[in-house]
């Protein structure tokens, strides 16, 4: 295998930053993997990223070392029992082709997580949700080569430790393990959620007589390329922090000086509030400083309109976080993994 120097990293990163890969190559097969791993010019004690489709990741400088994207390709339908078809995607399979794919042969369960862009690699990382489904409540299993070790393990759903946009993965497994291919447990009779208030909203606007996975993904789709850029125009990786989850009591103070908060039930009596609303409600909705901004349409995405660079966003994002905790009190948190 060879290795590319001085690569250009701004087709391969949603945000469109210029940022340049020391080394690069593509592979497309744990052999092509290990040829690489194993090369003259690989060198295990420098940096190394694996780049799925790039669509969570901020380049704030040059990578100085590998990056290797895992371009392994193969959808198969490896077990069905009465209720599930089990439905393994190799890691370098694009998500939304493979949503696509399996509402097409009725496989249900991720249509609330069309459009989402990336690689079925990468979904594990931080348990991708939307619209009120995560891939934890669909996943069976994944398997993962260990760098060091070079073995690959089978991890199961509860092995993987998955949160609110977190996997063992992002913690104690950080930068230890490749993602080869991951296994879905899909319903064969479906279960409609559509519990999401903007759901119900567009499939009444849509006038749906009869519900199925395919409506559920088109009003998802109706909904996202309403309100999020489409990378391809505008730089972007979706919500650039996190919802905080904080205390009900803390949440009830709140509550009495901005009765217009939104908030969620979370786990453990805590409540999800929208980090977009304090975004906004701290007036950076619509900012825009050279190329760097925060969207027009939705405060928690942070977007390149052309020739920002990594450090652009990422003090703009600095400057975010300032104002909402002088505000609100509140730390917002980091979503898209920074460089
Ligand atoms: P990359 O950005 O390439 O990588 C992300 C991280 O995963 C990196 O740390 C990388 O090293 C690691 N990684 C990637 N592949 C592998 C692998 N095979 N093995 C090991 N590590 C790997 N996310 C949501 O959860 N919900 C949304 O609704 C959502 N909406 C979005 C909307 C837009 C417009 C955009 C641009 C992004 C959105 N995202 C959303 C974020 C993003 O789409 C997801 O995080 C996606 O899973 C990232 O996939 P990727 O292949 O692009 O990962
Ligand atoms: N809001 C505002 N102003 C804004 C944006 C949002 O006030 O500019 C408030 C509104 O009250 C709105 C609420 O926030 O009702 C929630 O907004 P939205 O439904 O757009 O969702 P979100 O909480 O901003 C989350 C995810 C998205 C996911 C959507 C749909 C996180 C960090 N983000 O966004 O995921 O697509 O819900 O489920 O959890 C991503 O992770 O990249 C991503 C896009």
């Amino acid at each position: 295998m060879i290795l590319s120097e001085n690569i250009s990293l701004k087709p391969l990163n949603s945000f469109g930053i210029d940022a340049k890969a020391r080394f690069f190559a593509g592979f497309t097969s744990l052999v092509q993997l290990n040829e690489i791993l194993a090369g003259p010019s690989f060198r295990a004690d420098q940096p190394l990223l694996i780049l799925g489709g790039g669509s969570n990741i901020l380049f704030t400088k040059d990578f100085d070392g590998y990056v290797l994207k895992n371009e392994i390709k193969g959808i198969e339908l490896v077990q069905e029992d009465a209720a599930h078809y089990y439905v393994k995607a190799s890691a370098g399979e694009n998500w939304h082709q493979f949503v696509m794919y399996c509402i097409n042969h009725n496989y249900a369960g991720i249509e609330n997580l069309s459009l989402i862009p990336g690689n079925v690699g990468a979904s594990p990382m931080q348990n991708i949700g939307a619209y009120g489904v995560e891939i934890k409540d669909v996943f069976y299993e994944l398997e993962a080569f260990h760098l060091k070790e070079k073995k690959t393990y089978t991890f199961r759903n509860k092995d993987c430790e998955f949160g609110y946009r977190e996997s063992v993965f992002k913690k104690k497994h950080k930068g230890q393990f490749i993602i080869l291919n991951v296994t879905f447990r899909l319903q064969k009779q479906p279960v409609f959620h559509t519990q999401y208030g903007a759901i119900e909203q567009e499939l009444n606007r849509m006038q749906i007589q009869d519900l199925s996975i395919k409506s559920i993904s088109d009003a998802v789709i109706n909904i996202r390329t309403a309100k999020l850029p489409d990378p391809a125009v505008t730089g972007n990786a979706g919500s650039f922090f996190k919802n905080p989850i904080i205390p009900q009591a803390l949440f009830e103070k709140l509550k009495t000086s901005y009765p217009s908060l939104p908030g969620y039930p979370s786990a453990n009596n805590e409540i999800k509030i929208a980090a977009g609303w304090l975004i906004e409600n701290t007036g950076w909705k619509g900012y825009r400083n050279g190329d760097a901004g925060c969207y027009d349409k939705q405060a928690l995405v942070l977007v390149n309109y052309g020739d920002a660079n990594g450090s652009d966003i990422y003090s703009l994002s600095q400057s975010i976080i300032e104002s909402v905790q002088e505000k609100f009190g509140i730390t917002l948190e980091r979503e898209v993994n920074i460089l």
